[in-house]
């Protein structure tokens, strides 16, 4: 619901300021608290009093023109927000948003919100499919920026194409699921494995693998956000803990296991995301091993599948498990769910673009127990994790 919400709409220079006017007297009717930046540019096609006398706010273009106010108000309407939209917006403003510009209002309060940014482009279909706009809108979106696509028709230059800004009432629903997402995993547990795991040869050398930890980190993130409580257990990285969630930090598979075992019986839900080593050497040597001979050869033996052993004593947790795969990709992670006895698995395939290590989208198949396979397209890691939780939910 929009009630009481406070929702920063920053409106820049594109004939589609008119439908700005209709999203601000939807978001006013549905008792939301609107407050309206302009761009300059943005004044020539709609006059501010417009959206002043829609929103019963004073709207801000200039920050010097204010300058009692200006200070105070690109910092507390980026405080305030609960959620930014801009719409329309153009190439210009993606572009600068993209890259740090913090140039007038509008820059300079979207750079200092912690809020959720939406953005609803309208431009010219050649503007918009500009490989330069292209890697602009991808950039924000892996930096975690919605975008609400735009829809396809005739353009305002005459052009027949894509560009056509999304009309009010898909924003204002956009809107609502986006500030609607409630604490839907309040009262449960999860436990979110992350990272490679090291496997010692001696104090200085060890075998491991590229995992970055992102998508385990992206999943506890989400998990916390929407009210579990989150056991995020994870190989070294060298990423931060997202806030609130309990990270037990671990080397060896191992580790990784035994750690896991300590909060077993309290968790409702497992997601295995760590890329465990399959093999750890025999001995991992005390002191540093010298280079005596021409060739070395170090003996490994199978570390535990720890996934397969937490699949016997499953009772009624959730089990979900990763896979990454070169070959053979649906047929190896459907024998995976059966034989780990898994809820579901979601796999891909390391030569796919935008999947695999240390990339902030990811491609996937998600494979449950019945064989069925469910192809997404390119998602952020953020994006794909809170997908994972709805999933979660529905069984
Ligand atoms: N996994 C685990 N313990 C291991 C190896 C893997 O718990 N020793 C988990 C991973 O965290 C992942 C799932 O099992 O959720 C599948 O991992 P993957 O490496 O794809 O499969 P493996 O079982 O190791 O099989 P293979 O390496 O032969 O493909």
């Amino acid at each position: 619901m929009l009630k009481n919400k406070n929702i920063v709409l920053g409106v820049t220079g594109g004939i589609a300021a008119y439908k700005a006017c209709d999203l601000v007297s939807r978001l006013v009717k549905a008792e939301a608290n609107v407050d309206v930046i302009m761009t300059q540019n943005a004044t020539k096609f709609i006059n501010p009093l417009t959206f002043q006398s829609l929103s019963s706010n004073q709207v801000i273009v200039d920050m010097f023109k204010e300058p009692k106010y200006w200070e105070i108000q690109h910092i507390s309407l980026a405080k305030k927000a609960d959620l930014f939209i801009i719409a329309p917006a153009t190439a210009n403003i993606i572009g600068k948003i993209a890259n740090g510009i913090a140039d007038d209002m509008l820059t300079t309060t979207v750079m200092a919100t912690k809020a959720p940014v939406v953005f609803a482009p309208a431009m010219n279909c050649n503007m918009y499919e500009n490989p330069i706009l292209q890697s602009n809108i991808e950039r924000l979106k892996a930096l975690g920026y919605k975008f609400i696509e735009p829809s396809k028709g005739r353009l305002a230059c005459g052009d027949m194409g894509i560009g056509k800004m999304a009309e009010p009432d898909v924003i204002e629903s956009y809107i609502n699921s986006m500030l609607d997402r409630k604490k839907d995993f309040a009262g449960k547990t999860i436990i979110v494995t992350a990272g490679p795991t090291r496997e010692a040869i001696d104090p200085v050398r060890y075998i491991s693998n590229h995992s970055t930890g992102k998508m385990g980190y992206a999943i506890a993130q989400k998990a916390m956000a929407r009210g579990a409580k989150v056991y995020l257990i994870s190989g070294p990285t060298i990423l931060k803990a997202p806030e609130g969630v309990q990270l037990i930090s671990v080397n060896s598979a191992k580790d990784m296991q035994k750690r896991i075992m300590e909060h077993y019986d309290e968790a409702n839900i497992v997601i295995m995301s760590a890329a465990v080593a399959d093999y750890a050497p025999a001995i991992s040597h005390q002191q540093k091993m010298k280079k005596d001979n021409e060739k070395l050869s170090i003996e490994l033996v199978k570390n535990p599948d720890i996934l397969y052993e937490l699949g016997k004593i499953k009772g009624d947790k959730i089990l979900v498990g990763f896979a990454m795969e070169t070959q053979d990709l649906i047929e190896n992670a459907k024998e995976k769910v059966i034989k780990k006895n898994l809820d579901f698995i979601v796999a891909n395939d390391l030569y796919t673009e935008g999947a695999g290590f240390g990339t902030d989208t990811n491609v996937v198949k998600i494979i449950d127990r019945k064989g069925n396979v469910d192809s997404l397209p390119k998602m952020t890691k953020l994006d794909l994790a809170d997908l994972i939780l709805d999933r979660i939910l529905k069984l």
